[in-house]
């Protein structure tokens, strides 16, 4: 994927159907992807990712992470949605993506999530990964890459590292967008959007910046227009 025209990916976070599909109409001017995540999937089904492929392409947030067959089960259905992106946790290992990348197929990119945005590197440490956060992303990012995965989700904070390591091989997707001014929510590794591009995102994810604002459509004007404007 080379950078979208505009990369802003808004994330429909909702378990109602009706928040999803009018939340999407409301931004669909000013989006460049639409993702449906866990909250949606779960809670509205799956069934809406054709509805919203017809407007926009539709990231499938799905983060499999489970032994190589269920995630080629799952990943058999999921092609048959119509998204264009999907996830898995780069963290399930080489066999693991490796199945997910052949169930995908073509026209579906296989995204590895490294180290979640939510994680901050207490938290990291806690967990028992060796070195840095920025090291654990660098080791699940070039172990997703060799088993085929065409992209990685990641902290704003590791583009440069990543983009050091890996040059322009990969899509790199960042959540933990936060524009100036904007509450952190759940994200604990977060960075401006402007500031994201600039630093080599492909697609930016912003949900709540949007989605929870008093009117969406304005937010996601107003963060193309910073996006924009240099
Ligand atoms: O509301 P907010 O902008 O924090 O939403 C971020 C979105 O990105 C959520 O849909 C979340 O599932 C997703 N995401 C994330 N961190 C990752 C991967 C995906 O926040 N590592």
């Amino acid at each position: 994927m080379s950078r979208a025209a505009n990369p802003i990916c808004v994330a429909l976070d909702f378990a109602d159907e009706e928040m999803v599909r009018s939340t999407a109409n409301a931004v669909a001017p000013f989006a460049g992807v639409f993702k449906v995540g866990l909250t949606a999937l779960y809670g509205a089904g799956t069934d809406l990712v054709g509805d919203l492929a017809k407007d926009r392409p539709v990231f499938v947030d799905a983060k499999l992470h489970d032994i190589p067959a269920q995630v080629e089960g799952a990943m058999t259905s999921i092609a048959e949605l119509g998204a264009s992106y999907v996830t898995v946790h780069a963290a399930g290992g080489f066999d693991m993506v490796k199945a997910a990348v052949g169930a995908a197929g073509a026209g579906l990119e296989v995204l590895a999530v490294t180290v979640l945005t939510s994680l901050d590197d207490a938290e990291v440490d806690k967990l028992g990964f060796a070195g840095t956060t920025e090291d654990g992303v660098l080791r699940l990012a070039e172990r997703a890459l060799d088993a085929g995965a065409h992209g990685l989700v990641c902290s704003p904070l590791e583009l440069a590292a990543l983009r050091g390591r890996f040059g322009d091989a990969a899509d790199l997707v960042v959540p933990g967008i936060r524009p100036a001014g904007a509450g952190a929510d759940d994200q604990r590794r977060t960075l401006g959007p402007r500031e994201a591009l600039d630093a080599g995102a492909t697609l930016l994810v912003v949900g709540r910046p949007i989605t929870a604002a008093v009117d969406p459509a304005t937010a996601a004007r107003r963060m193309l227009e910073s996006i924009a404007a240099r």
